[in-house]
């Protein structure tokens, strides 16, 4: 049996349409969007229909360039500009799955030396594990769309064939 989660850009859509509501309905309004590419991208510019600010974009991996995994997670794009538009901003910063929580909160600790007001973190899977990394106590929002147990998400836009994809989605949903 295949045991891995299809989730199809509908779902996608509808998760963040759920984090922007939590995000309006609280005291919290953010000046800015950072997305943590290349996961949180689609995610990020979904978000921007409901909650429209200016996405600045960072590409952290744990796998690095050459896609061999490193143990740590590495920059792979980070752009100088991002960091002086941080300065005393409120930033909703957003990626598609908290996992291991390694890759997270390191770009988590890289954002807050560029002094924002404060970082709320949107992801659209948080996995029930135990975590590598930890927030640090700075991240005081924390809003995870869908909460699911330790199995392996199988994301739109890595489909080659989307329409086998979403039938997955249906066959796993019934
Ligand atoms: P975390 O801090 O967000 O928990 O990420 P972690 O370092 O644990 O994860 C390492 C990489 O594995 C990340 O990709 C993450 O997106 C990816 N990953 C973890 N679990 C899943 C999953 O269930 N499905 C898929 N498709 N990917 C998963 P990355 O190296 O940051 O690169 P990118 O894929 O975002 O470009
Ligand atoms: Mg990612």
């Amino acid at each position: 049996m295949d045991n891995k989660l299809y989730v199809t850009y509908n779902d996608i859509h509808k998760a963040v349409k759920k984090l922007a509501e939590k995000i309006n309905a609280s005291d919290f309004d953010p000046d800015v969007i950072v997305a943590i590419g290349s996961g949180g991208f689609i995610p990020a510019r979904i978000l921007k229909t409901f909650i429209n600010r200016p996405i600045f974009a960072v590409g952290i991996s744990y796998y690095g360039i050459d896609n061999k995994p490193n143990g740590v997670p590495q920059k792979i794009q980070w752009i100088d500009e991002v960091e002086k538009k941080l300065f005393g901003k409120k930033v909703l910063l957003i990626d598609e799955v908290d996992d291991t929580r390694a890759t997270l909160s390191y770009c988590v600790k890289e954002l807050l030396n560029h002094s924002p007001k404060e970082i709320a973190v949107l992801v659209i899977h948080n996995k029930i594990k135990k975590k590598d990394g930890e927030f640090p106590p700075e991240i005081k929002r924390y809003y995870p769309a869908v909460e699911i147990d330790d199995r392996w998400i199988k994301y739109p836009w890595d489909a080659e064939d989307i329409d086998d994809h979403d039938i997955r989605n249906k066959a796993n949903s019934f």
